[in-house]
């Protein structure tokens, strides 16, 4: 009996890009502009980027993101990858959780934020984008990415390269990721709460302490994207749509998503 090949609708679903939010009014006309939009902002406002998350982390400091690289399971001697390594927040408690035997590369497209970690952690770095991992296969215990998942141009494409990238086995099992992220509070209030945090009081801050000029931009853009961000349960089965197993959500605080998998 000749076979069928036309695409099930789980097939598509695999396939067609899966952007985190809409194309956001104000910030860049289409999807094709977003790349350039992220670098040029991240690299922009760098030298600001410790001190707001420090006035404005609401709580994710480098002590919770510590805690939760760990439940996540991250162990003594484990290659890393830590996608969006940003200033390096996530990859120096990272690194002080895999310690001398461990290995981490970290990778980001803004030069101006990846210089920063390399400077503070002296790690390897490598530009690239979580769609496009500059990686060979299966060379990872454990990927993570620390607050970038909504900049991010297509989910899918990214899940599929870190499910690429992490062993199916070995040492220490098989590879595992770690995702945090914000995520809009379920109550109105915790909404118009965090809009006025984000949004109004990173201007208060940045005309005060004299940031660059982009900084309360990059922050109310940051609104933006919580509010508008897809769903938890839509990320969860992209992560199983990629290979995943296991592929869960925990949530503290009623904002900090953490989401883990593992590599089939
Ligand atoms: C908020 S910072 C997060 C830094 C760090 N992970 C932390 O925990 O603080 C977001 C980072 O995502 C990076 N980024 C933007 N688009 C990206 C993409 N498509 N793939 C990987 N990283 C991206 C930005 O350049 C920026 O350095």
């Amino acid at each position: 009996m000749a076979q069928s090949h036309a695409p099930t609708s789980a097939s598509m679903e695999r396939t067609a890009v899966l952007a985190p939010h809409p194309v956001i009014p104000g910030t860049y006309q289409s999807a094709q502009n977003k790349r350039q939009f992220l670098n040029e902002i991240f690299d922009d406002t760098a030298q600001d980027y410790d001190r707001v998350e420090r006035w404005l982390s609401l709580g994710s400091g480098r002590w919770y993101r510590r805690q939760a690289l760990k439940r996540a399971g991250l162990a003594p001697g484990m290659r890393v990858a830590d996608v969006a390594v940003g200033t390096g927040l996530l990859a120096g408690e990272a690194l002080s959780l895999i310690g001398p035997t461990g290995h981490l590369v970290g990778m980001d497209p803004s030069q101006e934020m990846m210089r920063r970690a390399k400077e503070r952690l002296g790690i390897d770095t490598v530009a690239g984008v979580a769609e496009s991992l500059p990686f060979d296969d299966a060379s990872f215990d454990f990927l993570s990415m620390g607050y970038a998942l909504r900049h991010v141009e297509d989910l899918n494409a990214a899940f599929r390269e870190f499910h690429r990238v992490l062993r199916p086995t070995g040492e220490f099992g098989s590879g595992r990721l770690c995702i945090l992220e914000i995520t809009r509070p379920k109550a109105r209030l915790g909404r118009v709460l965090l809009r006025l945090y984000l949004g109004t009081l990173s201007r208060f801050i940045g005309a005060f302490f004299g940031l660059a000029p982009r900084t309360p931009e990059l922050w109310a853009y940051y609104w933006e994207t919580i509010d508008q961000c897809v769903p938890p349960q839509r990320v969860l089965d992209a992560l199983s749509d990629a290979g995943f197993f296991d592929a869960k959500r925990s949530i503290v605080g009623g904002i900090f998503s953490e989401y883990t998998a593992t590599r089939s």
